[in-house]
């Protein structure tokens, strides 16, 4: 989970004013600061776009949402109508230019172009894929147990402000995953979302009482098997009101709590069957008491999502007074994986026909058949690092150059001189998911690898 992440762990999960029509959309001028509030050295690294098809190939249509564009203003290439074409999405009816989101030379930007490339593809509204077939059962859950009453949202603008992503639901000033290093910043006051939460104010403020919002969420990380800086959120949110709990001889909280986890407990078993379940206390600044739920599944205890009761602060500050929201953020990759039986988080972005001819709208958990497996191809690099030196930098420059060809990145040395100097190594594991590489290619990608490494880092090779 986020928050928990930046204190530590599993990370897959870990989860504005907008209007579908571009006359009514009420835009805010993004202002650069004049002083960076980071120096980030390793950002903007020349990458490649990983997808066969160009971006500005990408054509998200309008959805009837409200809801379904950015707090942010296009860049000034879009505000004047001259947009680079090579490089234009358009999300939830907002048109987005390539520069609007990655800024070579501006130290208040992280967004590389293999993020941007991401950007609209939006592979959870895919009715074939995973990822989709896993929203929508999730929706046949919520419209079975609860009829007419939740709202869906897939299309919200992943580019969002600050504010939305961070303050809006009380996550602390300081709190690490506000740092240039977790997050991608457009610029200081606009980011990629890190996780569907981001959107749970504004849809409070606009009197929504129901609703689920699933996105494509963006966190800076290292590099394996379960992890990509792009992936997938559903977040789920219910307002209970004094008429629900005045008969039940709870308080609101109790209640919500009460219903929160009868709610969840029947998703998990919507989607994995009659499992063993679990509630496990846990911390996140936007719901108060929060919980984990997991379930046995395949032999080990799995956590299914993060959940609690909304602090009373995010509805008071959304003008709402009396009442009391549960609310529960999942990681569809996360449960994908293993409802499919997929085992590297990379297949989700595959175009291979082998991968997406397995998987069909309603079919739920229809086990992958791996087509091969391709060997690996491992170089590993020493470095002196300097003090700025962050694993999650590396990580950008070799996803940059490598793309999808990398499977994991670790450190397997480390040491420190008399001198005080430290040395890192790092085994660098490629192999494609979909064919044989060679090893002029991979020593090509290395040699780029070690330039980029050592020119944007500043570190020295040993
Ligand atoms: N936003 C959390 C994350 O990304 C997930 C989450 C946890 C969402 C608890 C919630 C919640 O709405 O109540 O890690």
């Amino acid at each position: 989970m986020l928050i928990q992440r930046a204190l530590s762990r599993a990370r897959v999960l870990s989860t504005s004013r907008y209007f579908s029509s571009l006359s009514s959309i009420q835009m805010h001028i993004i202002n650069l600061p004049k002083s960076p509030p980071f120096s980030f050295s390793s950002n903007n690294h020349g990458c490649n776009f990983l997808k066969s098809k160009p971006s500005s190939s990408v054509y998200v249509p309008f959805v009837s949402s409200p809801y379904s564009t950015a707090a942010f203003s296009l860049g000034k290439s879009s505000r004047k109508g001259v947009v680079p074409l090579a490089a234009l999405l358009q999300i939830g009816g907002v048109q987005i230019a390539k520069d609007d989101v990655v800024k070579e030379n501006d130290p208040t930007n992280n967004v590389p172009d293999s993020i941007f490339a991401k950007l609209g593809m939006q592979l959870h509204r895919r009715e074939n894929h995973p990822l989709g077939i896993l929203k929508k059962t999730i929706y046949d859950y919520f419209d079975t147990n609860f009829p007419g009453k939740f709202e869906k949202f897939d299309d919200l603008c992943p580019i969002v402000t600050v504010k939305q992503n961070f303050d809006d639901v009380l996550v602390p000033p300081d709190h690490v995953s506000r740092s240039y290093n977790d997050t991608y910043y457009v610029n200081s006051d606009t980011v990629l979302r890190c996780h569907t939460s981001a959107h749970q104010a504004e849809l409070f403020r606009n009197g929504h009482t129901h609703f689920l919002v699933t996105g494509d969420v963006y966190r800076r990380d290292s590099i394996d098997g379960t992890h990509y800086p792009v992936f997938h959120q559903m977040e789920g949110v219910r307002v209970c009101s004094p008429e629900d709990w005045s008969g039940s001889g709870m308080d609101g909280t109790a209640y919500a709590a009460t219903d929160l986890k009868r709610s969840l407990e029947g998703l998990a078993k919507h989607l994995f069957g009659a499992v063993e379940m679990r509630w496990v206390d846990t911390y996140f600044p936007f719901t108060n008491p929060s919980y984990e739920l997991e379930i046995f599944f395949q032999g080990k205890w799995l956590e299914v999502l993060g959940c609690g009761v909304t602090e009373q602060a995010i509805l008071h500050a959304s003008g709402r007074t009396d009442i009391v929201a549960w609310a529960f953020g999942l990681g569809l990759e996360r449960l994908a994986m293993v409802l499919f039986d997929i085992p590297d988080i990379r297949l989700f972005w595959s175009s291979d026909e082998r991968f997406t001819s397995q998987f069909s709208e309603g079919k739920l958990g229809v086990k992958f058949k791996p087509f091969s497996k391709f060997p690996p191809c491992y170089k590993d690099m020493s470095f002196w690092i300097n003090d700025g030196f962050t694993e999650n930098n590396l990580c950008e420059i070799v996803r940059g150059i490598a793309g999808d060809l990398v499977e994991e990145v670790t450190l397997i040395d480390n040491f420190t001189n008399k001198k005080g100097m430290t040395s890192h190594c790092y085994r660098i594991t490629y192999r494609s998911m979909e064919r044989s590489l060679t090893d002029d290619e991979i020593n090509e990608l290395q040699l780029q690898v070690r330039e980029a490494v050592q020119n944007k880092l500043n570190v020295v090779l040993r």
